[in-house]
C-alpha cells in the first residue's frame, strides 16, 4: 500500500495492539509510523446532552507513538479491513472487558521508564460500576507506597469533596492518567502518558460511568486532547465516549490555593445535578 494511505491504517493497528486486542494485531516490523491523532479523543458534542462545550482539539499524546517493547506474537495476521470496521471491532473487543482483565494485562509493567522508580502500580480503586469516575494525574509518594490512588493529603481532600457530594469513596471509581509515580512527583511525560493511556481507556470503557471528572490540567488535557489551560474550560461539559466529562482543579492545587475551592464546589454541584444527587444535610451539632 502507498505510504500516505497506509499510515492511518497502521495507526489503528498499533492502537489495537496497545489495547491488547490480539486478533487485530499486525506485525510492527512493517510499520514506520509517525505520531497520529488519537481516535475518538474528543467527540462531537452530543446534541441531546446540552450544554456541551467544544475545545479545539490538539494533538493528544497518542498511544501509537509509544515505543513499547514486546515479544513477537505467533501467527501475526494482517487483516484486510478498513478503519470504520476497526472501530466496531474495537467495541466488540472491549465488550466484556473487566477491570481484573485489564489489571492482568498490565502485569508487572515495564512499558515505560516510570517502572524504574515505582514501588507499586497504582491501578485504580473503587466501584467497578461507578456512575462517577475521578481521573487524576499520577500517583504521589503515599499512593506509590500504598498502591491506592489519592490517599495522601490531596486524597484526603478529594475524599471530603466526594462526601460533600453525598457519596462515599467506595461509591465512585478513582484512577490516574499514569499508573506509576513519576520521579520527584514531576508531571508525566508525553510518551509515558501515551503508553499508559490505553489501559485507562479500557478502564473507563469497562466501568461505563455517566460522568468523568478530570482532576487538574494533565488529566483534562489528556482526555480532551487539548493544550489549553484548565482555567479556560473547567466547569464545562464535554462528551467523552458516551460519558459526560468535566474538568476541575486538582485537590493538590486546592491545598495551595484554598480560594479556588468555591469554584470546584460550583463544578461538583453541576456533577451532582447530572447524577441527581443532593448534598447531605448537615449533622445537628450536639449541645
Ligand atoms: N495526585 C494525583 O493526581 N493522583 C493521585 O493518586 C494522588 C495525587
Amino acid at each position: 500500500m502507498a505510504a500516505p494511505a497506509r499510515s492511518p491504517l497502521e495507526a489503528w493497528l498499533r492502537y489495537f495492539d496497545d489495547l491488547g486486542l490480539g486478533p487485530f494485531y499486525v506485525g510492527r516490523a512493517a510499520m514506520e509510523l509517525p505520531a497520529a491523532g488519537r481516535p475518538g479523543a474528543l467527540r462531537a458534542p452530543d446534541a441531546a446532552a446540552a450544554p456541551v462545550a467544544r475545545l479545539e482539539q490538539q494533538a493528544r499524546p497518542s498511544p501509537v507513538a509509544a515505543p513499547v517493547a514486546r515479544a513477537p506474537r505467533p501467527q501475526e495476521a494482517i487483516l484486510p479491513v478498513v478503519p470504520s470496521l476497526f472501530e466496531s471491532a474495537v467495541r466488540a473487543g472491549l465488550e466484556g472487558d473487566t477491570l481484573e482483565r485489564i489489571r492482568e494485562d498490565i502485569g508487572d509493567c515495564k512499558r515505560c521508564r516510570l517502572c524504574e522508580g515505582r514501588n507499586t502500580i497504582v491501578f485504580g480503586d473503587g466501584n467497578s460500576q461507578a456512575q462517577l469516575v475521578f481521573v487524576g494525574e499520577g500517583p504521589g509518594h503515599d499512593e506509590d507506597v500504598q498502591g491506592l490512588p489519592f490517599v495522601g493529603r490531596a486524597g484526603k481532600l478529594l475524599t471530603q469533596m466526594i462526601e460533600a457530594m453525598g457519596l462515599r469513596r467506595q461509591d465512585v471509581y478513582i484512577c490516574n492518567i499514569v499508573k506509576c509515580r513519576p520521579p520527584g512527583n514531576r508531571q508525566p511525560e508525553r510518551d509515558e502518558v501515551a503508553t499508559c493511556s490505553p489501559f485507562l481507556d479500557r478502564q473507563l470503557a469497562a466501568i461505563g460511568p455517566k460522568v468523568i471528572v478530570c482532576l487538574g490540567g494533565v488529566a483534562a488535557q489528556t482526555l480532551l486532547g487539548t493544550n489549553k489551560a484548565i482555567s479556560q474550560f473547567r466547569g464545562q461539559w464535554f462528551e467523552f465516549r458516551g460519558a459526560k466529562l468535566m474538568a476541575t482543579y486538582h485537590p493538590a492545587f486546592l491545598l495551595r490555593t484554598p480560594s479556588a475551592k468555591s469554584e470546584v464546589w460550583t463544578d461538583l454541584k453541576k456533577v451532582m445535578g447530572v447524577l441527581g444527587l443532593k448534598p447531605p444535610k448537615p449533622k445537628p451539632r450536639s449541645a
